[in-house]
């Protein structure tokens, strides 16, 4: 079958090419179905599983199999159950029997290669033991350590260094009372620089900044048009909004067009009046699927029916575009164009937190009205210098042109992957230009056989299952960084 796919049978594939003038480059994605054998064999390999999880349920019940997992009380066994659901039952019955692929503890910078703490389990992945054994220089392809930067040697980390030996590591109040410190002032004047948009403000993690920020910007009677795949802390933060939600299929701009009029012309529901406000959420790289969003198209939607556009670059910013500022970069559009610009800098940076950057009214409006900026400590000093040196570098204010070089080695990195799994014949999902890529597993086995399979080789990666995919869908999912050599990914494997 792998062979056969070698041939590239595109009549498979869904190929979007450059699409009505919008886009200034050919846009090339591909998702292709899953193949009927595949998928029978699939759902084949759930409906034994499930068979088996019952019989367990059943000698469990009767205490002939031991468990460990989260039941109700005795005294309490009249209640309505609290546990009992079927992402319990999945749990208990088959994510256990693979759960050592997860939460292994790393005890290295996790850089290009990292070192793994060996762990075994005597009760069937219930609970683990440490062998005291670490697994040196495992190949780290699950870091969205994109521009190599999560790194304990450099310029990042000396200058982080010396701000903790300054500043310390706490800053133990939040930006309104006493922790405002002057690094943060000028790390926010960078990312503002950064982008090309006239202000920033930063904050503590990029969860909080999704999620503590939509509300402060929509609220009852506005309406969030958001993409199916968008992150949770997107989900959440139109959620806590209190907004109308509706959901349009990933990526796709007849999908959003059509909820976009429909608002229009109806308004809100019973009184028809207007929305007050419609915001557009969605990712510049879906980390799920390796998708980059259809930016040219988004725009030219939100302005003819002039609604607002939050964009969340958390993946691409700084591993997309000829100079890294993201998706707005990698298309070369103007970032006024996007109201609410988001990223975080947990990745390309190695840092932590998340920024959110516009018009110099918005910025100024969210400093007093999002929970975030309010009621949140700020940012550690080291992560903010770390930020502050690695953006310098990428922006070659450091007079190096290491940064830059980054940017182009995380690019040839990624086209070249991506290339040598398909001519192995591999089926992988997403943009060709990103570095997130997934490769898909399909089935229930071979989740947990990839992840032990590619340990044994040193080669550490992330494989994802129900219910992060749909059920017939797993995959491994590799991140790919600029610190990969061709040596690391390819000729090392013997591949
Ligand atoms: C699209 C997106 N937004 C926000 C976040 C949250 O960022 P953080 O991990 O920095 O809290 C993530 C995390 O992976 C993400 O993928």
């Amino acid at each position: 079958y792998l062979r056969e796919r070698e041939r590239h049978d595109w009549s498979h594939v869904h190929l979007a090419s450059c699409y009505g003038g919008l886009y200034g480059r050919p846009f090339i994605e591909s998702f292709e179905e899953t193949p009927m054998l595949v998928a029978v064999l699939t759902y084949m390999g759930y409906g034994i599983l499930t068979i088996f999880g019952y019989l367990r349920d059943f000698l469990r019940h009767w205490q002939i199999e031991k468990c460990s997992i989260a039941r109700e009380k005795e005294n309490q066994k009249d209640f309505v159950p609290l546990y009992q659901d079927f992402e319990n039952f999945y749990t208990r019955n088959l994510y256990m029997r693979i759960r050592d692929n997860w939460n292994r503890p790393i005890c290295s910078v996790p850089g290009a290669k990292m070192d793994l703490m060996e762990r075994t389990s005597r009760d069937y992945n219930w609970t683990f033991e440490y062998t005291d054994r670490v697994v040196q220089d495992v190949i780290n392809l699950g870091s969205y350590n994109y521009l190599g930067f999560a790194e304990n040697t450099g310029p990042c980390a000396d200058s982080a260094c010396e701000v903790t030996m300054k500043y310390g590591v706490g800053v133990t109040s939040t930006r309104q009372e006493i922790g405002n410190l002057d690094r943060h002032e000028e790390m926010e004047k960078l990312v503002a620089k950064f982008l090309g948009v006239e202000s920033a403000m930063a904050f503590g993690m990029g969860f909080a900044t999704n999620s503590m920020n939509i509300p402060a910007l929509a609220g009852k009677g506005c309406l969030i048009l958001s993409d199916e795949l968008n992150h949770a802390s997107l989900v959440l933060g139109a959620r806590l909004s209190g907004s109308t939600i509706r959901v349009f299929k990933h990526n796709n701009m007849q999908s959003l067009e059509k909820l976009l009029r429909e608002a229009i012309v109806h308004g809100q529901p019973r009184t028809h009046r207007p929305w007050k406000k419609i915001l557009i959420v969605v990712e510049g790289i879906y980390s799920m699927e390796g998708s980059i969003v259809r930016l040219p198209e988004v725009i030219a939607l939100k302005k003819r029916y002039r609604a607002y556009l939050y964009l969340d670059e958390a993946h691409s910013i700084g591993a997309l575009g000829p100079k890294g500022r993201g998706v707005v970069d990698y298309f070369g559009l103007d970032p006024c164009d996007v109201d609410v610009m988001m990223g975080t800098f947990t990745k390309s940076f190695g840092a932590a937190g998340g920024y959110i950057a516009g018009k110099r009214e918005l910025i100024e409006y969210l400093r007093s009205h999002s929970h975030s900026a309010v009621y949140a400590t700020s940012m550690s000093p080291p992560v903010v210098e770390q930020i502050i040196t690695s953006m310098k570098c990428i922006m070659g204010e450091d007079g190096t042109t290491i940064g830059c070089k980054r940017v182009r080695q995380l690019a040839d990195n990624t086209v070249y992957f991506r290339k040598r799994l398909r001519e192995m014949g591999f089926i992988t999902y997403g943009n060709n230009d990103s570095p997130v890529v997934p490769m898909m597993l399909y089935m229930p086995a071979k989740i947990g056989a990839f992840g032990r399979e590619m340990l044994k080789r040193n080669i550490g990666v992330v494989v994802v299952g129900f219910p992060a995919t749909p059920i017939i869908e797993s995959r491994a999912r590799f991140c790919i960084s600029a610190a990969h050599t061709k040596d690391i990914i390819f000729r090392e494997q013997g591949c």
